[in-house]
């Protein structure tokens, strides 16, 4: 009880006493101040200790237990989780205001990046590798072709040629469906709110992989939307766990990026993805498949969708043309199951009315004209070549305890920093040296630190790829022995679910 002697809450505050309660006991577990299977106080102790209502504590506990920080045992009380998780608090105190700022805007999807900047963070591909002059050319034929119908309204569900040639492009990734199921979105993005605005209410449950797309996280806060967290493991999303949690939240939808994830790169197994799609369909959970970068495969051809091994419509698709094509287009589509056309088609027409037309069109002739396979190999000819130099840069200057599992293909790696430290305060420390990447406590829906960081290299050149990740292993080693303690620090941070 002591340690909740302790607890300040601020009573003229405009934050909720319940949620600054749920933070100040968070903190306590993540700081290890209380260990896994610790009991909490019960409720009226704890609220007569602080002098608030009952449900004050009720709802902290329930807040608790909705990110997984506790389980409660029915008519024993509520007790600290256990399940691992590379993550810690965020202790913005120690870092510099810039670093600071910047990490606030990467939970916003942005990044500043200066002009001599090594850029590990942005997962966007370098502008030079843009098929510029073939979209010059389909845009004039477009042009001449449909004249002013081209910038009239489009059809909500998207230009039809375009969706009748999706299908064909289709085979060719093994997926089987119809123009019916196919529906136009102005980029991935977009297919996840529109998802989301169709099919999810405030308060409902959504299941995520953990770590995850920030983009998502802020789709699925916007709306009220509980996030319940999945581990990802080398092989896919651990899928005990997700049993387990389909039984006891009962969610909506599962968001998942099953080939080369973002952030840490990995993919699901074949395995995986078969006892995936067995598990929803016999719990009648929805999957929603962001396929981000499928065609990435540098070392793998297991990078089959969930969609082309779905016999039961139990799968959104949703595809993105940013990191193959250009992301500046706004484009991309979703394959949708019978059943839920007509509500996404609503909350897409609700959202932009149509995606441009223009756009379509150019895109439709650009694949009709083949041009697309060629572009691919060339991209995949340049990922792989920076790819490789990232491993074979890794390998060389990692420090001990640093670690990483290589993925086998995709744009992103997910490094691992010796246990207790924080990839927040590496950033700090990096952005002196003009190194920047995305430290991953971004990645969870909470406001945390994590011990792990995502570095891409799609925006980054061969030669900058082999001086940034010098520079940035210098710089880990600085870090590591200014702590003093030696690799491992004692014990300030700990897994927690
Ligand atoms: C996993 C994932 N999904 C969706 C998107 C958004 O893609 P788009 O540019 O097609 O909206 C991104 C962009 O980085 C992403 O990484």
């Amino acid at each position: 009880m002591d340690k909740f002697k302790k607890l300040k809450l601020n009573r003229e505050s405009p934050e909720h006493l319940y949620t600054q309660l749920y933070n100040l006991i968070k903190n306590l577990i993540i700081n290890n101040n209380l260990k896994t299977h610790e009991k909490l106080p019960p409720i009226r102790k704890l609220a007569d200790l602080l002098g608030v209502n009952n449900i004050t504590v009720v709802k902290a506990y329930n807040l608790l237990e909705s990110n997984n920080y506790v389980y409660k045992r029915i008519g024993s009380g509520t007790y600290v989780s256990s399940i691992e998780k590379d993550i810690a608090p965020r202790n913005i105190n120690v870092l510099q205001d810039e670093a600071y700022e910047d990490i606030s805007l990467m939970d916003r999807g942005q990044i500043e990046v200066k002009e001599n900047m090594i850029n590990f963070a942005s997962a966007t591909p370098t502008p030079q590798l843009f098929p510029v002059s073939d979209f010059k050319e389909v845009l004039n034929e477009v042009l001449d072709r449909d004249k002013g119908m081209a910038f009239g309204y489009q059809e909500s569900k998207g230009y039809f040629p375009l969706r009748q040639y999706i299908v064909e492009y289709l085979d060719f990734y093994k997926i089987n469906t119809a123009v019916e199921n196919i529906q136009i979105i102005s980029g991935a993005q977009q297919g996840i709110d529109v998802i989301a605005k169709a099919l999810l209410r405030h308060g409902d449950t959504v299941i995520v992989e953990s770590p995850t797309y920030t983009g998502a996280i802020a789709i699925f806060e916007s709306r009220g939307v509980k996030m319940v967290q999945v581990p990802m493991t080398k092989d896919g999303i651990d899928l005990n766990i997700l049993e387990k949690y389909i039984d006891k939240y009962n969610p909506k939808l599962i968001y998942t990026m099953p080939n080369f994830q973002n952030p840490t790169g990995y993919s699901y197994s074949l395995e995986t993805k078969r006892e995936l799609l067995e598990l929803v369909n016999r719990k009648k959970v929805l999957i929603v498949e962001d396929d981000y970068l499928t065609d990435l495969n540098f070392y793998t051809d297991d990078n089959l969708t969930l969609k082309s091994m779905d016999k039961h419509e139990d799968v959104v698709y949703i595809k993105s043309f940013s990191k193959i094509f250009m992301p500046g287009l706004r484009l991309g589509f979703l394959i949708v199951p019978m059943n839920l056309n007509d509500q996404i088609l609503i909350a897409k027409q609700t959202s932009d009315i149509s995606t441009s037309g223009l756009i379509q069109r150019a895109f439709d002739l650009y694949l009709r004209k083949g041009i697309w396979r060629k572009h691919i190999t060339y991209m995949k000819k340049i990922y792989k070549e920076r790819f490789d130099i990232m491993v074979e840069s890794l390998e060389k200057n990692l420090p001990k305890d640093t670690t990483y599992l290589k993925p086998l293909g995709g744009i992103n790696f997910w490094i691992k920093l010796s246990n207790g430290f924080s990839a927040s305060e590496l950033y700090s420390q990096s952005i002196n040296r003009d190194i920047v990447f995305i430290p991953g406590g971004v990645f969870y829906p909470e406001d945390i630190d994590s011990n792990c960081f995502r570095l891409s290299i799609a925006d980054v050149y061969p030669a900058d790829i082999r001086k940034g990740i010098e520079k940035l292993c210098e710089t880990i080693k600085d870090y590591y022995k200014k702590s003093n303690i030696g690799f491992e620090r004692k014990s300030t941070y700990r897994p927690i679910l």
